[in-house]
């Protein structure tokens, strides 16, 4: 174990993410749940969902009726989770150090949460709790972005972002192939009162450029304003946050689930191909032993 601080990095991001990617990522891997895990379980299945953040993706499993158990090292990501899905149980816990009895039908964690686990000891210990927490027979399902993937894509351009008329942001990733370690920076940028009037004149046609550019359509015409948006709205405050993340080999991830114990391991796409590209994250599918 190379550490045993509860991560708490999401703290500062939770506001936006509760209403950006929250919503966005929840919607996508519903789909893949529906999918792969759901069929396999009785109707009021127990299920943890390793790493849950805003928690969008629970009310759904809620209604359906399954009793869902969310674990976050982030309380303010909890909070927001518990708004989102009021009948969840809730745990403040470090995914590295949780120890939970063999009470699960099945556990999923998702959107590439365990690639912020940076050491691949620490990666067997989040496998080793996950199947603790497994009752005999129980599905794991988490998906990673590996590094041909990360290779292709994180390369240092701004990938997503947004304009509100209160605030705006960018996500740009980076990483570093030498040492299979990368980082995703967010930047915020947040409206402050109009000073002058000239500011006040030219907000209206601003903010209809700004929902323009909102539309699908227009996403690289949206990413190239918001490259410069220091410059477009200089008075707006600008916050920097910084995500780490490990670009785990995709043989070691499972040699690391084999050597907890996990077995018929499966790796495909999201929408199950099993020939996996620079294009697609990894979705990994394990069964706890059944005894
Ligand atoms: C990208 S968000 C994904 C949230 C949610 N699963 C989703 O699909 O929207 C990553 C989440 O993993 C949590 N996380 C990362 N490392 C963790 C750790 N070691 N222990 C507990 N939570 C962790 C963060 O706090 C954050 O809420």
């Amino acid at each position: 174990m190379t550490t045993t601080q509860r991560y708490t990095d999401y703290d500062t991001w939770a506001w936006l993410y509760n209403e950006t990617m929250g919503p966005d990522y929840g919607k996508a891997q519903l789909t893949l749940l529906e999918r792969v895990l759901l069929p396999e379980l009785p109707t009021n299945a127990a299920i943890l969902d390793l790493c849950c953040g805003t928690g969008q993706l629970m009310q759904p499993l809620l209604d359906a009726g399954y009793q869902v158990t969310g674990l976050d090292g982030s309380a303010a990501m909890l909070d927001y989770a518990r708004q989102n899905a009021p009948q969840g149980h809730y745990l403040l816990e470090d995914a590295r150090t949780f120890h939970l009895p063999s009470q699960f039908d099945a556990a999923f964690s998702t959107s590439a949460s365990l690639n912020h686990i940076m050491a691949l000891t620490d990666l067997v210990q989040v496998f080793r709790n996950v199947y603790q927490a497994l009752q005999p027979g129980g599905l794991f399902i988490f998906d990673l972005n590996h590094p041909e993937q990360m290779q292709k894509w994180w390369c240092g351009k701004i990938v997503e972002g947004e304009i509100t008329p209160g605030y705006a942001w960018r996500l740009t990733p980076e990483y570093q192939p030498e040492v299979s370690e990368g980082a995703f920076h967010v930047e915020i940028f947040q409206a402050q009162p109009l000073a002058s009037w000239i500011a006040r004149f030219t907000q209206p046609f601003k903010q209809t450029l700004y929902r323009l550019l909102s539309l699908r359509r227009l996403t690289r015409f949206r990413l190239r304003l918001l490259s410069r948006f220091e410059k477009v709205e200089p008075t707006w405050t600008r916050s920097h946050l910084t995500y780490r993340v490990k670009g785990h080999a995709l043989p070691e991830v499972q040699t690391a689930l084999q050597t907890v114990g996990f077995t018929h391991i499966v790796i495909q796409t999201i929408d199950g191909d099993p020939t996996l590209d620079a294009n697609h994250s990894a979705h990994f599918i394990c069964h706890k032993g059944s005894g």
